[in-house]
C-alpha cells in the first residue's frame, strides 16, 4: 500500500506565480518504505516536503497520503527540520511533549511517549536540560524525537544532518535506520548529499533543476543493517553515485 502520493504535481510560487518550484512531479512512497530525495539546491526539494506536510497547496495537481488529499498539518504527518526549531524556553522534554500537549494527549501519557522517543535518540539522560546547553547533534536529536513521539504515520525529513559535522552525522543516521528498521516508519528524507541517499534509502529519486522534476529513480539494492564503510567502497555504490552524478551534469549541460 502507498502511504504518500504525488500526481501531476505543479507548484508555483510569488503573485505573478512565475516561480515554477516544481514542474509534474509524479511518484508513489509505500508503507514502511524509506525514499531519499537527492537534488541541488533550489530544485523544490523542500517545497515537495512542506506539500505533504500540509503546510502549502499545489498550484495544480494533487497530494495524498494514504490515498486521501492532504489538506494540512496532521500529526500522522511528522516534519523534521533542517534548523532545530526547538523552543529555547522548553527542556528537552518539554520540547519532545509540545506536539502531544497541543494534541491534547493527557500528562502522564505525555510523559511517557517522551521518555520513550528520548530513550530512541539516546537523550534520556538530558530530558531536563534547556537547548542552549546541547550540541548541534543532541538538538538535532532532540527534533527527530519530537516527531517520533507523536507516533507518525510518515516521518519526513529535510535535510536533518546538513549542519552536522561528520562524525556525528553518521552517528545519527546509524541511529536513524536503527529506528527505521525497529519502528517500521515510512521516512521521506531529502538531501543534496549522494552518499547520504544511497547509505539510507531503499529507493532513490534524483531531482534536478530547470525544470524542476525527477529526472531518475534508482532501487537501492544493499542489504541491511548496512554500514557505510563497507557500503562506500562497494563497486555497486560507486557505480550509482556516478549514475547520480551524470544525470546532474546532462541536466546542467542541457540548459547551458
Ligand atoms: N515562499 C517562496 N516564495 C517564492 N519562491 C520560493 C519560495 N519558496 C521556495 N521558492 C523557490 O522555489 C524553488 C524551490 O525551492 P525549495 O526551497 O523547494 O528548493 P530546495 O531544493 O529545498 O533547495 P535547498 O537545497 O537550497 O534547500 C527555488 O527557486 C526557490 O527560490
Ligand atoms: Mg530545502
Amino acid at each position: 500500500m502507498s502511504a504518500l502520493t504525488a500526481v501531476d504535481v505543479v507548484k508555483q510560487y510569488g503573485e505573478a506565480r512565475d516561480v515554477r518550484a516544481l514542474d509534474q512531479i509524479s511518484f508513489t512512497v509505500d508503507d514502511s518504505e524509506f525514499v531519499v530525495i537527492v537534488g541541488p539546491s533550489g530544485c523544490g526539494k523542500s517545497t515537495l516536503l512542506r506539500l505533504f506536510a500540509g503546510l502549502i497547496e499545489p498550484t495544480s495537481g494533487d497530494v495524498l497520503y494514504d490515498n486521501e488529499s492532504v489538506t494540512g498539518p496532521s500529526r500522522e504527518r511528522a516534519m523534521v527540520f533542517q534548523e532545530f526549531n526547538l523552543f529555547p524556553w522548553r527542556t528537552v522534554i518539554k520540547n519532545v511533549t509540545f506536539g502531544l500537549e497541543m494534541a491534547g494527549v493527557d500528562h502522564s501519557e505525555c510523559h511517557e511517549r517522551a521518555d520513550e522517543a528520548l530513550s530512541l535518540v539516546g537523550l534520556t539522560d538530558d530530558a531536563e536540560r534547556y537547548p542552549d546547553a546541547l550540541s548541534g547533534g543532541m538538538r538535532q536529536r532532540v527534533g527527530l524525537a519530537r516527531a517520533l513521539a507523536v507516533e507518525p504515520g510518515v516521518l519526513l525529513m529535510d535535510e536533518p544532518f546538513g549542519a552536522l559535522d561528520a562524525r556525528t552525522r553518521a552517528t545519527l543516521q546509524r541511529e536513524l535506520l536503527s529506528i527505521h528498521s525497529r519502528e517500521q516508519t515510512t521516512v521521506l528524507f531529502v538531501t543534496h548529499d549522494i552518499d547520504e541517499a544511497l547509505l539510507l534509502a531503499d529507493r532513490v529519486l534524483v531531482m534536478v533543476d530547470d525544470p524542476n522534476r525527477i529526472a531518475d529513480q534508482i532501487n537501492i539494492p544493499f542489504d541491511r543493517p548496512r554500514d557505510s564503510h563497507t557500503l562506500e567502497t562497494s563497486s555497486t555504490f560507486i557505480e550509482l553515485k556516478r549514475r547520480v552524478r551524470t544525470t546532474f551534469e546532462d541536466s546542467t549541460a542541457a540548459i547551458s
